[in-house]
């Protein structure tokens, strides 16, 4: 058995970040989705992973590598434009040569694991077994239509309407009868080739499709807001751990992990939260929810319920919540004096000032 993860795609809903990073390496608790994806897919004890990616490939193998750091063994599939998740499957198919796998699309996160599914998937061997999950607004995803014995009669991309409330959430099992259907279908009206139309074409061709209802937390990361909301549920599970330096006028309460390298200075820490490798934080209030990333900066500010990635500098900001702070990027008050706000903000950046 082996794994195919998603990587590539252009991510606009995750914008100004997707312009410059893969959306997948965004750190949910300091570690990025992809890692959180690849540990579940070690989990499940399988070993060769292929890895799609596109444009902004090369950071990801620099922070992936070949895989070994997490017992795997990684290839890297590249693809010159997000053509569609069936097309992610065509390119793969000499890596894949006739084994069993799993496609997991790498902006998934189910933190509670997809060893259940994969039990099944070993156990039945059905052509497709398909991850779903009850969600409020269907119309956003994959919709699959099951009968009573959990069969799928049938699977629609991002239905107006749908007929069922059972979402696809980015983990799919295949036999190898997957190529035949993939090799059949045709680009959708959206000029991509959609891993539904080839699972309904093994649906229309006999095969059998089946679906386990996942009950844990599950998301898509592909929003600001869902990105924080899985930040916070991961932050839930994290222990406290402090390796770097905690100074005598500091206070650490609840769940806090200091990293090696990182300094706690005249601030006060009200976990869960995670502070980076070599980090400084001084004379701050750092509250409930917040990751914050290897080499910041954080000064006379207090910050809640927020991610920073790594090299980002914060001075003199009174009241971040709810926010995401991209890499190396600098926030601060002016000089003495001074009565505007100077913003130098990059392409579809979102601010939103206290009233
Ligand atoms: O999140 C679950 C949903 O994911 C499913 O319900 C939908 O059926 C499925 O089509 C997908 O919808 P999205 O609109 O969220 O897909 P997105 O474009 O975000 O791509 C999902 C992942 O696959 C993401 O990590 C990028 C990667 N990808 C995507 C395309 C289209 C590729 O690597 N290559 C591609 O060509």
């Amino acid at each position: 058995m082996k794994a195919l993860v998603l990587s590539g795609g252009s991510g606009t809903r995750l914008r100004p970040f997707s312009y410059s990073m893969p959306k997948q390496l965004i750190p949910i608790a300091n570690k990025p989705v992809l890692e959180h994806v690849l540990e579940n897919i070690r989990d499940l004890g399988i070993v060769d992973v292929g890895v799609i990616v596109g444009d902004l490939g090369p950071q990801i193998a620099e922070v992936m590598g070949d895989g070994s750091r997490l017992g795997l063994r990684i290839a890297y599939i590249q693809q010159s434009e997000p053509l569609g998740l069936a097309h992610c499957v065509r390119l793969a198919q000499p890596f894949l040569g006739a084994d069993d796998f799993v496609m997991y699309l790498g902006d998934n996160m189910l933190p509670d694991g997809i060893a259940d599914m994969d039990r099944t998937f070993r156990t039945e061997r059905s052509a497709a077994h398909l991850a779903v999950h009850k969600v409020p607004d269907p119309r956003m995803f994959g919709v699959a239509e099951l009968d009573d014995a959990r069969r799928v009669r049938r699977v629609v991309e991002k239905p107006r309407q749908p007929l069922s409330d059972l979402a696809l959430i980015g983990v799919y099992f295949f036999t190898p009868a997957i190529h035949r259907a993939v090799d059949a279908i045709t680009p959708s009206t959206r000029g991509e080739l959609e891993i539904t139309d080839a699972i309904q074409w093994l649906i229309s061709n006999g095969h059998d499709v089946t679906a386990s209802e996942y009950t844990g937390y599950w998301k898509d990361t592909g929003r600001t807001d869902d990105v924080l909301d899985c930040n916070r549920r991961q932050l839930e599970q994290i222990r406290s751990d402090t390796a770097g330096e905690v100074d005598a006028a500091s206070v650490l309460a609840g769940q806090v992990i200091v990293e090696a390298g990182a300094r706690v200075i005249r601030s006060r820490v009200d976990g869960p939260v995670v502070i980076g490798a070599g980090t400084v934080i001084e004379d701050s209030h750092i509250g409930p929810g917040t990751s914050i990333g290897r080499e910041c900066a954080v000064h006379d500010t207090v910050v809640t319920d927020s991610i920073v990635l790594d090299g980002a500098s914060i001075r003199g900001v009174p009241g971040l919540r709810g926010s995401l702070i991209g890499r190396g990027a600098t926030i601060g008050v002016g000089r003495p004096g001074d009565t505007h706000h100077r913003l130098v903000v990059g392409d579809h950046t979102r601010i939103v000032v206290a009233a």
